[in-house]
Parts: C-alpha cells; sequence; structure tokens
C-alpha cells in the first residue's frame, strides 16, 4: 500500500467511512484513527501496530460545547469530577476513562467496562470529526512499545506502507500523550501522567492519586516509549560505564556538556521551559536514537527533570524508555 501525506479532510473521511485506517493530527501526538463504531476497522488497528488485545483504545470525540451529552454519547455515567475536568480543559489533552454504553465494540475497550474519551484541540482533528458520523477510536500512531510520532514524518518512519493516508497537521504542540484520568474507590485518579499537568487537574477536583502501574494497561507497563539505543535515566555517568565522550549521546534539559560533540546532544529547552521540552521530547529521542545507529554510538544518557508540571510526564517517559527496564 502506497501511504500518502496531506492536509485532505474530506478524504481523511471518506477512506474512514470505507473502514480504512487514517493517521491523524492531534495537539498530544498522532493517532492512528478508525471508525470507533466499527469492530473490523478497529481490529486493523492492532495488527498493524502489533498491538497487544488488551490495551484498550482512546475513543475521540468531535468538538462540542455540551460536554455533558458529548460524553453521555459513549458513557452511561457522568460523575461530576468528569463533568469539572471536561468543562475545564476541553478540548484538550486529557482523557476521562467512564463506564461505557453498549454501541462502544468490545475490541476497542479490550472488554472492559469503561472506554476512554477525550476531545482533542487541534484543528484538523476537530474538523474531520465533525465532518464524520462517528467518533474515532485512535492510539499512538507508532508500533507498539515505540516512541510516539509528534510529526507526520515520524509516522511515515514507521508506519509508511501500512495506512492509506496521513493526514498532516504539522508538529504537534504538547508532544506527550493525554492525561488519563479514571475512578478508583469512588475518587478519581490519575491513570498515566501526560500533557495536562497534575497541579492543573487538582486545581479543579481537588487532590488526585497516582494509580499504581500494574501492567494492566500499557501505557502504564514498565518497558514503553522505548528507543532501540539503551537508554539511561537520570544518569549521565557514562565514563563509569567505561565510555568515552565520542561515544555516547546526551538528551538534557537546559545546556549541554562541553566534552560531548555538540550534535550528539539534544537540549530540549535553553529557557527551562517544561512545556517546550515536552513538545521537543520524542523528536530529540528518534533523533538521537537515529544517530546512535548511524555512529554506533553505545547509549543515551538523559538528566532527571524537575518533578512539577509537564517534567513529571517527561520523567515518566524516560524512565519507562530506559533500558533497566528493557525485556
Ligand atoms: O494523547 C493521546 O492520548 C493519544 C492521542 C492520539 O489521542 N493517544 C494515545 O493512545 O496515547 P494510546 O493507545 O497510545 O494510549 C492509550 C492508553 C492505553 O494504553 C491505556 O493505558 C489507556 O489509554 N486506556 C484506554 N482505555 C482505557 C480504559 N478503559 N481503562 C483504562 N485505561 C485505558
Ligand atoms: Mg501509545
Amino acid at each position: 500500500m502506497h501511504t500518502q501525506v496531506g492536509t485532505d479532510v474530506e478524504h481523511a473521511a471518506r477512506l474512514l467511512e470505507q473502514g480504512e485506517l487514517v493517521a491523524i493530527p492531534t495537539e498530544t501526538v498522532y493517532g492512528l484513527a478508525a471508525n470507533a463504531l466499527n469492530a473490523v476497522a478497529c481490529a486493523r488497528i492492532f495488527e498493524v501496530k502489533n498491538r497487544p488485545g488488551f490495551d484498550p483504545l482512546i475513543v475521540h470525540l468531535a468538538p462540542a460545547t455540551d460536554f455533558e451529552s458529548a460524553l453521555s454519547a459513549c458513557a452511561r455515567a457522568v460523575p461530576p469530577w468528569a463533568s469539572k475536568l471536561a468543562g475545564a480543559f476541553w478540548p484538550g489533552p486529557l482523557t476521562l476513562v467512564l463506564p461505557r454504553k453498549p454501541l462502544i465494540p468490545d475490541i476497542v475497550t479490550s472488554g472492559l467496562e469503561t472506554v476512554a474519551l477525550r476531545m482533542p484541540a487541534h484543528v484538523l482533528a476537530q474538523r474531520l470529526l465533525e465532518r464524520l458520523p462517528f467518533p474515532l477510536a485512535a492510539p499512538s500512531a507508532n508500533p507498539f512499545g515505540f516512541v510516539s510520532p509528534t510529526t507526520a514524518q515520524h509516522v511515515l518512519d514507521q508506519l509508511g506502507g501500512k495506512i492509506a493516508y496521513v493526514l498532516d497537521g504539522g508538529p504537534c504542540r504538547v508532544g506527550l500523550e493525554s492525561t488519563i484520568v479514571g475512578e478508583q474507590d469512588g475518587r478519581p485518579v490519575v491513570l498515566r501522567l501526560g500533557g495536562l499537568g497534575v497541579e492543573d487537574l487538582e486545581g479543579v477536583v481537588g487532590p488526585l492519586g497516582l494509580a499504581t502501574s500494574s501492567g494492566a494497561s500499557p501505557g502504564s507497563l514498565e518497558s514503553h516509549y522505548a528507543p532501540r539505543t539503551p537508554l539511561y535515566f537520570d544518569d549521565l555517568g557514562y565514563r563509569a560505564r567505561g565510555l568515552s565522550p565520542d561515544q555516547v549521546a546526551l538528551l538534557l534539559f537546559r545546556a549541554p556538556l562541553a566534552e560531548v560533540p555538540p550534535d550528539q546532544q539534544e537540549v530540549l529547552s535553553a529557557s527551562g521551559d517544561l512545556n517546550e521540552a515536552a513538545r521537543h521530547l520524542f523528536g530529540a529521542m528518534r533523533r538521537l536514537d537515529a544517530l546512535a545507529a548511524a555512529r554506533g554510538l553505545r547509549a543515551i544518557f538523559t538528566q532527571k527533570f524537575p518533578e512539577r508540571g509537564l517534567g513529571r510526564a517527561i520523567n515518566d517517559r524516560l524512565r519507562r524508555a530506559s533500558s533497566r527496564y528493557a525485556t
């Protein structure tokens, strides 16, 4: 299959209506979309991504101002915390996990009694969703376990030849997957750190727990978001591992290290802005991974970012990408 890249929303809509897969831009990362009400189309997402069937998909909703009715189309019940969060942050990088209605196929929720719902903020995604009579199921548009794509080219690099069309919406503004909130013991909890800071959520619904990673949900699997090159998180001690400066790549927050060649380093935000760092994270991981393969570099060493705002999600992704957990 030849994969086309373009900005033709109408073409994307027609393919989706025919049960095809289309990669779509969102403000967080690119998604691999199918008609969420078409179980056969959704099954192809799992095939193309090589994704295990126990990892449920996020359902993307058309922009609306009446969040209650938008949610109620797919969810059996909408608790007050969910209405408040949708009201404050939708459209945006926030996914809500709620009891599902039967119209959502089992394959989308991996048989769970809940469904993950999100209203994306990207204008092309919105136009596409408004044009379609159904919501879109879309995981990140990368092979399972790898780094999520934040440009159309990233999608093409990994899924080219396997899907019909990539709707090109430019580089993603947020750069990290959505923050996921669900309910445990009657209280909202963060199921996955992501593109919306926990402090922002807590400003609306009060203190939020963080679900401990169970491994049952792969966004929370220990090894995930991984480049091919071994990566060390919160560890710049390459010399202690017997490596010299020309054998390593570095992923840093604000400033490069003098002794390592400049083009073997990625500095995510010289001004110390965690939102900018998040936006550049996955692209930087990809570039260093490719450079390591081309030059025979042995490993990527990374710093720990400040544990606030998007820094928490950046650390979460780097920790899971680290070779300490690789299988
Ligand atoms: O920003 C995002 O969330 C992107 C864009 C494309 O919207 N999507 C994304 O999807 O990151 P994905 O499939 O890579 O991650 C979705 C994660 C799953 O791995 C799972 O952890 C969680 O969402 N999830 C989905 N449905 C769930 C459910 N019913 N209960 C608990 N977790 C769920
Ligand atoms: Mg993913």
